[in-house]
């Protein structure tokens, strides 16, 4: 049976993981791997979580399985955090959520809960998108086409093209976006544009699935569900799945929810037992100790303050970062224009050069990104930033 397997090529990231783990040079920076780091490049665990993790250790009476939509107290609160306390939706009950194994988790249940609701199922992704969107939409038989979102070239986003495409989707179409922080470009709608896709959403009728993965690390809790929030409001249905692993730092606990908003709240309710029949079928039940720990932190005010507090500091740093890499960059003489970097949210951007010299910086100066040279900018310090910025205008100015 397993003879004829050809292996498979590395994934890209897993194959820049082992490289930059060979490599001597004792100045090498990793921007490639998708995690928050701090300034002395640990992925932290929040003092929130460790706190919340001795509560549930102490409370926890059994290993009893949960139930596929897993652990209620999360399912509430997480629903609160991402469609915001008072919204008509949740006060109308129009919202059922599950814990699902991180935002992937929710993402591939999702595409499959979407084909219990039509046999065939279009989804319109952007133009780039985060590369794991593809196999875990596409190996569940939605077929994906694609819309225009943003321009490597000129660094900007290519708002009038994606929404003069997605007129072109119709009723019964999904579009997924990305509610914040775009993963890999870091270029986001604003309020505006949120507004007119909307518009758009309302007269065509298609169905938007919007990938919350980075809640708070862009411009605020709040300010990043803006367009889930938005769109809650004004549209009959909405999917949305998020991911606890980058703002409560959870990664490998494999937390995130999906929410499906219907008309009324009884459709929401149908969805979840389609939701549960497809959760049977793929891994039965979630795990619950990362729901349990979020659930415990954001029903527990001080705690919510103290993880909220985490969370700020984390964007800030980002944030910060952003706007360090730019004077740098241009301080330094750089022959391009890249104020863009600190105009964009989130941990990723595409700095935007060819893979030839994404080959140079990583041969030459032991700086690891992806071909397409999305950055991570968590992996920028105040310690490697002077050494990384003259090593990227060397690098563009030949
Ligand atoms: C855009 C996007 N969506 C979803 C996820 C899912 O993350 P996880 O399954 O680790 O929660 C990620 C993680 O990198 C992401 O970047």
């Amino acid at each position: 049976m397993f003879e004829s397997l050809k292996a498979l090529s590395p994934d890209p990231i897993l194959g820049l993981i082992a490289d930059f783990s060979r490599d001597e040079n004792p100045d090498k920076i990793d921007l490639g791997v998708g995690v928050y780091k701090d300034e002395t490049g640990v992925t932290p665990i929040m003092a929130a979580v460790k706190k919340a993790e001795q509560i549930c250790h102490q409370a926890e009476q059994t290993k009893a399985y949960m139930g596929p939509a897993g652990v209620p107290e999360f399912n509430d609160s997480i629903r609160q955090l991402i469609f915001g306390d008072g919204h008509p939706v949740l006060k109308n009950q129009r919202v059922s959520t599950v814990l699902t194994p991180g935002g992937c988790g929710a993402l591939r249940v999702g595409a499959e809960f979407l084909l219990h609701c039509a046999e065939t199922v279009t989804v319109w992704v952007s133009d780039p998108t985060w590369a794991n969107h593809i196999p875990l939409l596409g190996n569940a038989g939605l077929t994906l086409v694609q819309y225009p979102y943003y321009d490597q070239q000129s660094s900007q986003l290519r708002f009038d093209e994606m929404l003069s495409t997605l007129a072109g989707a119709k009723a019964g179409d999904v579009v997924l976006l990305h509610g914040c922080c775009h993963n890999p470009c870091g270029a986001d709608l604003n309020e505006e544009q949120w507004q007119a896709l909307t518009s758009l959403a309302e007269k065509n009728g298609f169905l938007p699935f919007i990938d919350l993965a980075y809640q708070g690390f862009g411009r605020g809790l709040d300010e990043d569900a803006y367009g889930v929030r938005l769109m809650a409001e004004r549209l009959p249905e909405l999917v949305v799945a998020s991911s606890c692993s980058k703002n409560f730092g959870l990664y490998r606990e494999r937390v995130g929810s999906l929410s499906i908003m219907g008309e009324q709240s009884h459709h929401g309710e149908a969805a979840v037992t389609h939701i549960n029949n497809v959760v049977r079928g793929n891994y039965s039940m979630p795990p619950s100790h990362g729901g349990a720990i979020v659930g415990t932190i954001l029903q527990d005010s001080a705690l919510r303050e103290s993880w909220m507090s985490e969370l700020e500091t984390m964007r800030n740093r980002i944030n910060n970062l952003r706007r360090l890499l730019v004077d740098k960059l241009h301080a330094g003489g750089a022959s391009r224009d890249f104020s863009f970097i600190a105009e964009q949210y989130g941990m990723f951007y595409f700095l935007g050069i060819s893979p030839e010299q994404v080959r140079r910086l990583r041969d030459g100066y032991g700086i690891y990104m992806v071909d397409s040279s999305r950055i991570n900018v968590a992996g920028v310090s105040q310690a490697n930033v002077d050494y990384l910025t003259k090593a990227i205008v060397e690098t563009i100015r030949t």
